[in-house]
């Protein structure tokens, strides 16, 4: 059975003014759309690869089924980490564990945002529960994925150009900053 492209879980213009419709034409339509094809064509050519799940290409493979695999799944797990009702502070149990780990969300903010504004060139800035139960924040580069090293992901933003340019050209500071309004707790709080 081939991967699909899932649906982006709002209207392309929906996380507008911090993400323009722009950005997810290109970054849902084009690049999400296309690492889906690329490990398809990868999957059929491989007859060891058939009947596998996404996680455990993720967790078994390397080069570019890993590239292609866990690029699906990271930006199918950045899209439900936004949402057109997302931002502000975290409320339930995932503030508390906040709290904890972090001290405050404040704290919290300025860490992830350290993380995401700091990491060079392309990769991926997440908020993990690890194997422990405690919270941390972690950057991986290019399609690295928290998989690989047993923590459970609770919301990833993506830090590729790819993500931003359209909007904030090199400005990625502003990008994460536009970020922070769409933040899904709830989502955060199913994956905690
Ligand atoms: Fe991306």
């Amino acid at each position: 059975m081939a991967f699909t492209l899932p649906e982006l879980p709002f209207a392309k213009d929906a996380l507008a003014p911090h993400i323009s419709s722009k950005i997810l034409d290109f970054h849902y339509g084009k690049h999400h759309a296309g690492y889906v094809t690329k490990l398809n064509a990868a999957v059929e050519a491989d007859s060891s690869l058939a009947g596998k799940s996404l996680e455990d290409l993720i967790k078994t493979q390397s080069g570019g089924v890993f590239n292609n695999a866990a690029q699906v799944w990271n930006h199918t797990f950045y899209w439900n980490s936004m949402s057109p009702n997302g931002g502000g502070e975290p409320t339930g149990a995932i503030k508390d564990a906040i709290d904890k780990a972090f001290g405050s969300f404040g704290d919290f903010k300025d860490k992830f945002t350290k993380a995401a504004g700091g990491h060079f060139g392309s990769g991926w800035a997440w908020l993990v529960k690890e194997e422990s139960g405690n919270l941390a924040i972690v950057d991986t580069h290019d399609a690295g994925s928290p998989l690989t090293k047993g923590q459970t992901p609770i919301l990833t933003c993506d830090v590729w150009e790819h993500a931003y340019y359209l909007d904030y050209q090199n400005a990625r500071p502003s990008y994460i900053e536009a970020w922070w309004n769409l933040v899904n707790w709830d989502f955060a709080n199913k994956n905690l």
